[in-house]
């Protein structure tokens, strides 16, 4: 490194003190595969002299080999040898580099510029302050140019820069230029943008990167570094005021009960006056204490520990706040998505939505629309698949602390989760509360679950027979029925076929319908189970999610899974209902087992063998099992 070379050498000390006082500027470059991305972030590094003696002569050997470049060294193998690495690796889908330069430090997230890529510069943006898009001169705006600037505003970033690059391609033409500067200007009115700033550049031969072109004297703005290193960035998104969300309580002994967290936004000092929401209740600021010792004052990204004058409830993901200014809380959202993994989403299904360091059961309930981010058109939709963008409306099982995105990108952000598989399947940002659930209150009624079961000599269950079509689950569950009502107990059958005629008459057997099928059946079945009912819930249900979700809605030792196992051929050479036929015929769309997925499960409580087994033996082992674990009380 050569920039103050000289004060290391003369002035350690003030070199050192230097680097700390200087700003951090977090940027994205958004681009094309082929529009000079990772040329640009070698010229970056390169010309910033953060390139190391031995890297560059590999650079120089590699680009005499394979570089594109001819005489020159092909700055892209500084960046692509990485991108190389995580194309093999997969672990890493942003890449975070480091420089600084004499005036500021900077941290650039390079992202992979495919369309499939979305998520990942979804990744990189949430944290950046500022974008590079790149355009080729030669092609001006790209559907991809939109895709990116839409994300971009989406994620709050509101400076941007329009690299317009290869302008040596084009003999630095001062009316190309032009040009993609009005058709992007008059796209982006759309969007959230504070500043756009239009570079031309090669940032193959350098041009108006560091160093001002001598080829397009047209243009006398600044360069790419000089407009990085002096950007002055609107801090006012994060102005919603002091916001601590608490990682962990720090408690070694019983004098000492300390909050960690890292600052989300504000200021803090001793004295201020809090609030913890969501639990509303307040306190004082005791002491602010750091690694490096005790404060009187922090600020945003700082990692503190704070106590408090009072002793109060507190836990982790609960959200500490300035007392003028508290953070607000719902357990209603609406909100943008972005879904970043190839199983779809679908209204209905239960995610794990983790924010602030919380984490809590969600539901889209509503998918209001998908948004078209090539040309910001609205678009209707049932699901989001890899890559879209939507708004929806999402219900929590319990109330947490946020404040909208717009005002702040910690708090108000958030990620979803697959339950089962615990990936990360979707990125959004709290757009506001619906405050719906805050007027509808829980009606305490004076009889009871357990009043009504007693009534009824029985432990309240959910028989719940999963099976393909024509499995004999109708059949089985009619028998068990039978059975119990001979016995004198008191029960229900949901039917998929006959729930179909009426409450669930709008669906179809798409996925997403049948998510929302199963949904409604098991509330139903609890409804029931409440009411103090054994129902027999008769449904394909072919999704393990869903029947999770069933079985998470009840008490503990209510859920009764039976995997009704019938083979495929077995149930299709039975085909009672003649559908098997319509199916391979093509007349029926996505039929269980044919065109569409049967999941079966892994862990039923009863699993009855249809073959070599009739419907009523099938029913006895039910019985006999519901008997033996105490569901049916002696009178
Ligand atoms: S589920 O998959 O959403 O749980 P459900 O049990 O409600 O299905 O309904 C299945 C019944 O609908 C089948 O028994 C069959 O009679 C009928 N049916 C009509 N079309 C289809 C289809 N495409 N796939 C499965 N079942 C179908």
């Amino acid at each position: 490194m050569s920039h103050q070379d000289e004060l290391i050498a003369t002035d350690i000390l003030a070199y050192l003190d230097a680097q700390e006082h200087k700003s951090f500027l977090r940027f994205i470059t958004c681009g094309s595969v082929d529009d000079g991305k990772s040329t640009l972030i070698g010229r970056l590094l390169y010309d910033s002299k953060l390139v190391y003696e031995d890297q560059l002569a590999a650079v120089e050997h590699d680009s005499k080999k394979s570089g594109t470049t001819g005489s020159k060294p092909d700055l892209a193998l500084l960046v692509d040898g990485l991108a190389a690495e995580r194309e093999q690796g997969i672990t890493i889908d942003v890449a975070y580099r480091f420089f600084s330069t004499d005036k500021r430090k900077f941290i650039v997230a390079d992202t992979p510029g495919h369309e499939q890529y979305t998520r990942n510069m979804a990744t990189g943006a949430s944290t950046a302050d500022l974008a590079i898009i790149l355009i080729d001169a030669r092609n001006g705006v790209q559907v991809q140019t939109r895709r990116h600037s839409y994300i971009a505003s989406l994620l709050g970033i509101r400076h941007v820069v329009v690299a317009i690059n290869k302008m040596d391609l084009v003999d630095f033409s001062q009316h190309a230029f032009n040009s993609i500067e009005a058709e992007y200007r008059s796209f982006a009115e759309d969007l959230d943008f504070e500043e756009i700033v239009f570079i031309p550049m090669s940032a193959l031969d350098g041009d108006n990167i560091t160093r001002r072109s001598e080829r397009c004297e047209w243009y006398d703005h600044k360069t790419l570094m000089e407009h990085l290193e002096t950007v002055e960035i609107t801090k006012a998104r994060n102005d919603c005021g002091f916001r601590l969300p608490v990682q962990w309580v720090n408690r070694p002994d019983l004098d000492f009960r300390g909050y960690a967290g890292t600052i989300a936004a504000g200021t803090v000092k001793l004295g201020d006056e809090i609030i913890v929401t969501p639990s509303g209740q307040r306190s004082k600021v005791k002491a602010i204490v750091t690694q490096s010792g005790e404060l009187e004052e922090a600020q945003a990204d700082q990692a503190i520990t704070l106590t408090l004058e009072d002793e109060i409830d507190i836990s982790r993901g609960d959200l500490l706040c300035s007392k003028g200014n508290p953070a607000e809380q719902s357990d209603q959202f609406a909100a943008h998505l972005i879904w970043m993994n190839e199983n779809m989403m679908f209204p209905g299904r239960q995610y794990l939505l983790k924010t602030n360091n919380q984490l809590v059961s969600a539901t889209i309930t509503e998918l209001k629309h998908k948004v078209d981010v090539n040309n910001f058109a609205h678009e209707a939709g049932k699901t989001l698949a890899l890559n879209e963008v939507g708004v929806c409306n999402i219900s929590l099982a319990k109330p947490i602390a946020f404040d909208p995105y717009k005002d702040n990108r910690h708090t108000g952000s958030f990620v979803l989760i697959n339950r089962q598989t615990n990936e990360t399947v979707g990125v959004g940002m709290l757009d506001f509360s619906l405050r719906r659930a805050a007027n509808v209150h829980w009606q305490a009624l004076e009889v009871g679950k357990p009043e009504r079961a007693t009534q009824k000599h029985q432990k309240p269950a959910v028989l719940w027979f999963t099976g393909l079509s024509g499995a004999g689950k109708s059949t089985i569950a009619n028998f068990v029925e039978k059975k119990l009502f001979d016995l004198g107990r008191h029960t229900y059958i949901l039917d998929g076929d006959n729930v179909r005629h009426g409450l669930n008459n709008d669906l179809g057997f798409t996925d997403a319908d049948r998510v929302e099928n199963i949904r409604r059946v098991s509330e139903t079945a609890k409804l029931m189970s409440d009411a103090g009912l054994i129902t027999l819930v008769s449904f394909i249900s072919p999704f393990r999610a869903e029947r999770q979700m069933a079985r998470a809605l009840m008490d503990d030792g209510e859920f009764v899974e039976i995997y009704v196992n019938t083979p495929l051929e077995v149930a299709e050479s039975r085909d009672v209902k003649g559908l098997y036929k319509k199916a391979r015929a093509g007349e029926l769309e996505n039929f269980t087992g044919i065109s569409s997925d049967y999941q079966p499960p892994r862990h039923a409580e009863i699993e009855v063998n249809t073959v070599g087994t009739s419907a009523e033996q099938a029913a006895e082992q039910i019985v006999d099992y519901l008997t033996e674990k105490g569901y049916l009380l002696v009178r």
